[in-house]
């Protein structure tokens, strides 16, 4: 097991109708800025449920944060925390306005005059000693966010994350009956954004690291368990609930302290959703399978594992091992409604360059857990997933 810190503050609200505990959770003298998506917590009824548990404070709205957030947008949201004088953040919504708030949190409180700067400090912490508390209401489980330190912002031609311990949320409410009002695609991403999150973690190489194994191995196993349950019975509330948690435990540092992480799937993946707008978990699923067809030598130990105890695979040689496992992996991302190759999404050959030439601009040019996935290799991955 390598060394490792393990912290994580965020305090977790879960179940039914814990939402007017907001009153018990926001400081009685705040002045929050409430910040939401595109709508889908106004016509659901989220963000009255919200306004109604935090009497007394100085409360101001700020909707309008897109799929994938923008820098512009998130700015315009830091202006009006200046302008109201602002001392507490609530994110109501999935990963973006979650990502969203976390950013603004930080921009707020940035001490130079160039905000863009907390972009580009890739997996390493940005070197910002303060930001504006804040706590999330989730209605979309898959990223994490909720409980973990990271964000991922649009800038440009391309998705930056942004990572600090002054951005873990004070507390997040997760009521799964929020999220009954998911349509099935959104549904779908949750299951396999949180699939991946484990993978990214785990298919590696071998630490000898029991606790994080497992747990991994049982987190895969709960999402195949639920995926197409919980899409087809939305309103199953205990199968709702173990996809929230699930999400919420794939991507909070549990299982990734002190083993070896890879995330180039994700890094793959933010390029294809800059350049095509292809949501999120869908660029996962399509880079997964080629990725791990081209990277079945470096991380052979670990796919044969992921294939015994996951898809209780125990027949053939170790490439057919393989083979089986990645076929298990595709098949059950469609049967969930995602399309795992680039032709489903309109992606052809002669758009591959751009997506190499957005990753040499980041200096993504050594990924992996050993960090020996060249430009090269990343092209090779991407011709397979075509
Ligand atoms: O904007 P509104 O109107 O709210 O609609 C949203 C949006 O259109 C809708 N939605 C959310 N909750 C709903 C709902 N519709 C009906 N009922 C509800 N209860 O769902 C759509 C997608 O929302 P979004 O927040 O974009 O999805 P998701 O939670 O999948 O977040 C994706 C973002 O998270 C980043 C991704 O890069 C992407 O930008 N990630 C963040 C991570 C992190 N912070 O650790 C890790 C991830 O790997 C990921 O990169
Ligand atoms: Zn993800």
């Amino acid at each position: 097991m390598l060394n490792f810190d393990y912290h994580n503050p965020t305090h977790i609200v879960f179940g039914r109708d814990r939402l007017q505990e907001l009153d018990q959770l926001v400081p009685k003298a705040a002045r929050v800025l409430i910040l939401y998506g595109s709508g889908s917590v106004k016509k659901y009824g989220t963000l009255a449920k919200v306004v109604a548990a935090l009497p007394g404070r100085t409360l101001v709205e700020f909707g309008g944060i897109e799929a994938n957030p923008r820098f512009p947008t998130l700015m315009q949201a830091v202006a009006v925390v200046r302008q109201e004088k602002i001392d507490f953040l609530l994110a109501v919504g999935g990963g973006s306005v979650m990502d969203g708030t976390k950013f603004v949190a930080l921009a707020a409180k940035f001490p130079g005059e160039k905000p863009e700067e907390l972009l580009f400090h890739g997996f390493q912490f940005v070197p910002q000693d303060e930001a504006l508390p804040l706590g999330t209401v989730v209605t979309l489980p898959a990223t994490g966010s909720e409980m973990n330190n990271g964000a991922v912002i649009s800038y440009q031609n391309g998705k930056y994350p942004v990572l600090s311990p002054l951005v873990f949320p004070r507390f997040s409410i997760l009521d799964p009956t929020l999220t009954f009002t998911l349509p099935p695609t959104q549904v779908a991403n949750g299951v396999v954004d949180s699939f991946i999150h484990v993978v990214e973690q785990y298919v590696t190489y071998p630490t000898g690291a029991l606790f994080q194994d497992r747990t991994a191995e049982g987190i895969l196993q709960s999402l195949i368990e639920i995926g197409r349950k919980t899409i087809d019975h939305p309103e199953d509330y205990e199968t709702r609930a173990n996809l929230v948690w699930n999400a919420t435990m794939a991507l909070n540092g549990l299982i990734g302290a002190g083993v070896p992480q890879d995330w180039s799937i994700h890094m793959i993946g933010h390029e294809l959703t800059a350049l095509f707008g292809i949501d999120h978990a869908k660029t996962l699923a399509i880079v997964l399978p080629a990725m791990w067809q081209r990277r079945r030598a470096e991380k052979g130990d670990k796919l044969l594992q992921y294939a015994e105890r996951v898809w209780g695979i125990r027949q053939g040689d170790r490439d057919q091992r393989i083979d089986l496992a990645i076929e298990r992996t595709r098949d059950f991302f469609e049967s969930l409604g995602i399309k795992t190759r680039l032709r489903d999404y309109g992606v052809t050959a002669d758009r591959l360059e751009e997506v190499i030439a957005g990753l040499a601009a980041k200096g993504l040019t050594a990924l992996s857990e050993r960090q020996d996935l060249t430009l090269d290799g990343c092209r090779r991955i991407l011709q397979d997933a075509l």
